[in-house]
């Protein structure tokens, strides 16, 4: 018998959150509206005091959106998702539900340039403190945890490092001290390589830019609920305690464990406004039917470049996690699927003037900052992702003058790697 509930992650991509409308068309329809018609004053009431669910206006809720939605979360087997309009508005929303000024944050030392940025630079000029912790060692994340500590945050493989910390050590360490574990899955690919609510975390954020658009097509970020966190503890009166946006309703006793994903709805987005667009959940939607096979196909890419590389006299180190000398070797094999993703770093010998001349003689790998894409990427952090940063924390976030990072596509890897020596006869870096 076929138990709906049980589908497989394949099957899930297709079948979650579809089905035959009135008009049995087999693609999911765009609606490309901003509003919706109220039958009545009453009911538009209901909704806007949240006592009834239904579609209010596009910065809230649209179809195409909710079918979106509904199929990450069933990814994820979590209890909801909230789709936004870029990972970084994903992180934002998260961490303004949470925090507010005088709270802080603890986060892993090995993140996106721009997730950097927003903690340091942004977040604290709101009153939001992020502490990030001098190495992924548990005693480092512990010793910044204080009654004012409103979540752990770290990145299930961190951006271009490739570290992967230890999600359940972690986890552990989030419940001991009563804390909500989120997790940057971007990497884990909506939960084919790693889903972290398997280890522990209570949510999920996501650039679906990436590997769940899959094709460098539309921004976005999801943010998904677990629905594991005890939000009636006492630390967070925003959502277990009267709302003031919603005259006094207690979100945690309205909607019990899905009270994280209807504030991020109902406060995030309402009041923030970074909703994608109708159109844009259709392409992920269309991205995520076929995001298996092409992640498959991405990481079996990467280790053969991988291989190839090592043996290649023009570079100096090769980091892979699918290596056994990579930091992060021992925990991809635990936490990610085939222990590894499609992205690798790799360092030239040279300088960064020959590094740069390197990027700029490849003809087929695309020059930008991507990963994640159909088609293979290289990027340059030290003059890219990671400009923004003193050489100090250049330095901390492991990102070099000559360090390239690789994001494998969809092509036929040896034509990648012709792609690479034809570059490397153009560079005198050995
Ligand atoms: C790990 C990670 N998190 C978040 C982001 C931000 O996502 P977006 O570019 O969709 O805003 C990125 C972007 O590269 C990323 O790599």
């Amino acid at each position: 018998m076929l138990d709906k509930k049980n589908l497989r992650f394949e099957t899930r991509q297709i079948h979650g959150g579809y089905s035959v409308d009135q008009t049995g068309s087999r693609g999911l329809a765009i609606y490309p509206t901003a509003a919706y018609h109220f039958k009545s004053c009453d009911y538009a009431a209901n909704l806007f005091e949240l006592s009834e669910g239904g579609n209010i206006y596009t910065r809230l809720h649209n179809p195409t959106t909710a079918a979106y939605e509904q199929r990450i979360s069933s990814l994820y087997n979590a209890v909801g998702a909230l789709a936004v309009s870029s990972g970084m508005a994903a992180i934002f929303i998260t961490v303004t539900a949470l925090a507010q000024a005088g709270d802080n944050i603890v986060a892993a030392p090995f993140l996106y340039g721009g997730t950097y940025n927003q903690f340091r630079v942004s977040l604290r000029k709101l009153g939001i403190e992020v502490r990030i912790a001098a190495t992924e060692r548990i005693e480092d994340f512990e010793e910044l945890i204080d009654a004012n500590t409103k979540m752990i945050y770290v990145e299930s493989m961190g951006n271009p490092t490739c570290d992967v910390p230890d999600l359940e050590a972690i986890a552990r360490l989030a419940t001991a001290y009563d804390v909500p574990f989120v997790v940057d899955n971007t990497f884990g690919a909506a939960g084919f390589l790693c889903n972290p609510f398997d280890w522990g975390a209570n949510i999920v954020v996501d650039s679906a830019t990436k590997w769940i658009n899959g094709h460098g097509t539309a921004m976005g970020g999801i943010i998904v609920d677990g629905g594991n966190y005890n939000w009636g503890n006492g630390k967070f009166p925003q959502i277990d305690g009267p709302s003031e946006g919603y005259h006094g309703l207690n979100l945690y006793e309205t909607f019990g464990n899905q009270a994280f994903i209807v504030k991020c709805r109902v406060d995030g987005l309402r009041d923030f406004g970074c909703c994608p667009s109708p159109f844009d959940s259709y392409l992920m939607l269309l991205g995520l039917e076929t995001l298996s096979l092409r992640v498959a196909h991405q990481v079996e890419s990467c280790r053969t470049l991988a291989e190839y590389c090592l043996n290649h006299p023009k570079v100096s180190r090769v980091s892979y996690v699918g290596f056994e000398d990579h930091p992060g070797y021992k925990n991809a094999q635990k936490y990610y699927r085939f222990g590894a993703s499609a992205v690798m770093n790799i360092e030239l010998k040279g300088t960064l003037e020959s590094t740069v001349q390197f990027v700029e003689s490849l003809k087929l790998m695309g020059n930008m900052t991507m990963i994640g894409d159909s088609i293979s990427v290289v990027t340059h952090p030290a003059s890219t992702t990671h400009k923004q940063l003193s050489e100090e924390d250049m330095a901390a976030a492991g990102v070099t003058p000559t360090l390239l990072r690789i994001s494998l596509g969809l092509e036929n890897v040896e034509d990648i790697i012709d792609d690479f020596e034809q570059a490397f006869e153009c560079v005198d870096n050995e």
